[in-house]
């Protein structure tokens, strides 16, 4: 089934139609069973149902409303978030480990408009305005926290964006990660512009960051690629990383202008000459090791998430030393976004529930955690990629459609 916008209206239309939705007496269980597998892996598979946190009724009932409209208080609801309840109960499964400390932070969030969409990867631009891509829904979101107000553009038919980011001009760029493009919205006339891939075998534009000179870096995962495309004139080259299957995945760009690649398929780190596009691999410890986002400090210093073995990581390009960490939530922790703000790398527990934010202290080498609050009580999850904004970090939760922004005092 394709992952478009019209996909959550069209299930419920076909359900109500065959008179289930309005359906005023209670369903078989078998039947329940069958509605449930059905429309519950009409976006994602059952794995998510089985490795969930696990709720109660009730709290399965938020849940859900974040995915699907199936009523606020239909028999259908009633039935499924029953069915879960009593097949999903609550699991100590995922638990996370928490390292107090002493500071606070304070979470904001918006819930962004369309059911399901995976809203993720958004970006603050220095008038404030924060955009999002919702992937499942092939949506490109505009926020204005000020007043909360949001618009989502739907974008080129096929594109599924898996993130965008933002040029000088706070134009936002979209990588369409099912058809090969990237792109970019014109604020002025709000039409997009396109730009095809030159390679057929470069399918998947994945992340991408812009550079100081203006020129637009991006990561291909399964085709194994980094690109690089000219805004001047449209030009896109690309590099075949050296090691197969590497996927790259993140990208940042150190003090110098060079780009850094993590890989999220095996252990490395990669460096990108800025002018000719060699690629120079770097091999981290452990076979089980890959990565998927990396945050390059002031100094460059390149910090990875080890998301294959539940670690953090520094490169020191210089020396060439590489030196690693225990998350607070161990080895299955699968650490995942990761950014640098306030002399300190943060980044996230996704395998965790309650997922947690971890902040690593530069000057000290420790660490300081806490659960990502949520405000019904649904600890879900979760942050794929964060950025820091005007005031503080920007993120996500993929599950319950939404964006925060966090901020933190003493
Ligand atoms: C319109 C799309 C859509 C439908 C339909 C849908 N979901 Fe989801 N669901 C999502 C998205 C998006 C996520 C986040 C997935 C990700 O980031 O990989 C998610 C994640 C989840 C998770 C994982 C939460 C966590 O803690 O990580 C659970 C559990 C879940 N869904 C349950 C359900 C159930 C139960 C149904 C059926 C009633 C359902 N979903 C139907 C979009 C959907």
């Amino acid at each position: 089934m394709s992952r478009d916008k019209s996909v959550v209206n069209k299930y419920v239309a076909v359900m109500a139609v065959s008179g289930v939705l309005i359906s005023p007496v209670p369903v078989l269980a078998k039947e329940t069973k069958q509605l449930v597998e059905q429309l519950c892996s009409s976006c994602h598979s059952l794995n998510n149902l089985e490795r969930s946190a696990g709720y109660s009724q009730e709290h399965w009932k938020t849940l859900i409303s974040y995915m699907v409209d199936t009523g606020s208080d239909t028999q259908l609801t009633q039935d499924i978030s029953a069915h879960l309840a009593e097949h999903y109960p609550v699991n100590a499964k995922r638990e996370s480990k928490v390292v107090d400390g002493k500071l606070k932070l304070n979470f904001k969030y918006w819930q962004v408009p369309t059911l399901g969409q995976r809203a993720r990867d958004p970006v603050q631009g220095k008038d404030g305005i924060i955009w999002w891509v919702g992937q499942w829904g092939n949506i490109l979101g505009r926020l204005d926290p000020q007043t909360g107000e949001m618009k989502e553009y739907t974008l080129p038919s096929g594109t599924f964006a898996h993130s965008v980011s933002l040029d000088k001009n706070l134009t936002p760029w979209f990588l369409g990660n099912k058809n090969g493009t990237v792109g970019y919205l014109d604020l002025a006339t709000e039409q997009f512009k396109v730009y095809k891939m030159p390679d057929k075998k470069a399918r998947d534009p994945h992340t991408g960051v812009f550079d100081d000179a203006g020129t637009f870096w991006f990561t291909l995962q399964h085709s194994n690629m980094i690109g690089k495309l000219d805004p001047q004139n449209g030009d896109i080259q690309l590099a075949t990383l050296p090691t197969k299957g590497s996927r790259p995945y993140g990208i940042k760009i150190d003090s110098s202008g060079t780009p850094w690649v993590s890989c999220n398929g095996s252990n490395c780190l990669i460096k990108v000459d800025k002018n000719s596009m060699q690629l120079s691999e770097i091999k981290l410890p452990g076979a089980k090791t890959h990565t998927r986002r990396l945050a390059i400090t002031p100094n460059d210093m390149i910090f990875y998430v080890n998301s294959g073995m539940g670690k953090l990581g520094r490169y020191n390009p210089k020396t060439g030393k590489i030196t690693q960490w225990d998350n607070p939530s161990g080895e299955d922790s699968h650490p995942y976004a990761i950014e640098y703000a306030d002399d300190a790398i943060w980044f996230n527990e996704s395998a965790k529930r309650p997922e947690t934010l971890v902040r690593f202290d530069l000057a000290s080498e420790t660490m300081q955690s806490w659960q990502i609050p949520s405000k019904e009580g649904v600890y879900s999850g979760l942050i794929r990629h964060m950025r820091i904004g005007n005031n503080g970090l920007i993120i996500h939760q993929t599950a319950t459609n939404q964006l925060a922004e966090i901020t933190w005092s003493m």
